[in-house]
């Protein structure tokens, strides 16, 4: 069993043999974080410790099993809130030692990537080659793995990351500045195809390494790809005050805020042609500043596939764009299922299954890691 609470959802999931999920759990706490437009660590983990006996409960019932039945039982170490991972990591440790099974910890950046690898895993013609170049994209992260396995276990380098804002956080950002719904991505996603994404020329800049850092860091430094989101988010203000938006924002908000459980489609209505140009410009940069550095690192490494995953992978323009380049360059490419592209404990679960064939077992004096990092 995979028990997730690293961020804003509660989950837990069965998984046998780290390839068939037999349930996949999710309470959500969106409608609790909706009206701050963000994620709120203090509800977050009281609504954690509402949520993780029912939906530990609901997931061993969907699965037909006892808790008895389980091999193991894995829980997020970190990266996330750490009011938020302690519920998890807490929860799980009491019950592995109650039932006497073994406790296994789980990076969840590792858990994104195998997202994709249990998906991979049970389709019949299996798995991408290797080594893949992994793209690990959310409301936190966004992080380039070079993806190997040796026997059982799995390796990662990480060859790439943000020095500032995550992708899912510049989504996040530039909706909440629209006056759109929360999470951003969702909104954002369906609203840009009715847009010119040539409309704004938005660009990134290509961030060179430091001399004094290069020595630090050796060759590799060289080799390293970086993201920038934050600067994007200042373009998008920076042309909402010179365009004067500011009082069509502020009327779409209050539409949005009168309408019960408001979905994007409310707000298309709402939305004048030079905002929905603002909005399909913005998701064209990001996707593309992604795109092409995703598959230059590809190159780079010498990978054999390449895979997306994180909320943000959940984005139609990005599995298009993406999707289209790898065919052009005859590359194997992955996504999860929308399902498990968002944070879930399946993930969780399939990324414990190697290590409890290599008997690594997390000790009792487990805690949770915030600033948890994956690979060398
Ligand atoms: O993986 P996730 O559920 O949580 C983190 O680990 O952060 O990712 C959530 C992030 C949010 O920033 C959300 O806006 C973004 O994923 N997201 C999307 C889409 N669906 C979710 N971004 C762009 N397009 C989407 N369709
Ligand atoms: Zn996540």
């Amino acid at each position: 069993m995979g028990i997730e609470s690293s961020c804003d959802e509660t989950a837990a999931a069965v998984v046998r043999r780290g390839t068939e999920t037999l349930s996949n759990v999710v309470a959500s706490q969106i409608a609790t974080h909706a009206p701050y437009g963000g994620v709120v660590p203090e509800l977050a983990s009281r609504e954690h410790l509402r949520n993780i006996v029912p939906v530990v409960r609901a997931a061993v019932a969907e699965a037909g099993i006892t808790l008895q039945d389980l091999d193991a039982i894995a829980v997020t170490e970190g990266p996330g809130l750490a009011g938020a991972l302690l519920v998890g990591i807490t929860y799980t440790k009491s019950l592995a030692y109650a039932l006497g099974k073994p406790l296994i910890a789980v990076n969840h950046l590792e858990g994104h990537i195998h997202a994709v690898l249990l998906e991979q895993a049970q389709l019949a013609q299996d798995s991408l080659p290797l080594p893949a170049l992994a793209l690990v994209v959310s409301g936190g992260h966004t992080h380039l793995y070079l993806t190997r396995r040796n026997g059982e276990s799995w390796h990662y380098r990480n060859v790439g990351h943000t020095v500032d804002d995550a992708a899912g956080e510049a989504f996040d950002k530039v909706a909440k500045l629209l006056g759109l719904g929360y999470p951003g991505g969702p909104w954002i996603d369906a609203l840009a195809p009715h847009g010119n994404p040539r409309a704004v020329p938005f660009s990134f800049a290509q961030i060179k390494p430091k001399a004094h850092r290069k020595e630090a860091h050796g060759d590799d430094w060289d080799r390293q790809f970086r993201f920038s989101f934050s600067g994007i988010k200042t373009a998008v203000l920076r042309y909402v005050q010179t365009h004067d938006l500011f009082a069509s924002i502020g009327a779409r908000r209050m539409r949005l805020n009168e309408i019960s459980d408001a979905r994007p489609p409310d707000a298309l209505a709402l939305c004048d042609e030079e905002t929905l140009n603002l909005i399909a410009s913005f998701q064209r940069a990001v996707v593309d500043d992604l795109r092409r550095k995703t598959f230059q690192a590809a190159e780079v490494f010498d990978a054999a596939s390449i895979l997306v995953s994180g909320g943000v992978a959940a984005n139609r323009e990005l599995r298009v764009r993406f999707t289209a380049e790898a065919a052009e360059r005859n590359v194997p490419i992955a996504f999860p299922s929308l399902a498990l592209s968002t944070d879930n404990a399946a993930m969780v679960a399939a990324a414990a299954w190697p290590k409890l064939l290599d008997h690594e077992y997390a000790t009792a004096d487990l805690s949770a890691e915030p600033s948890l990092a994956l690979g060398r």
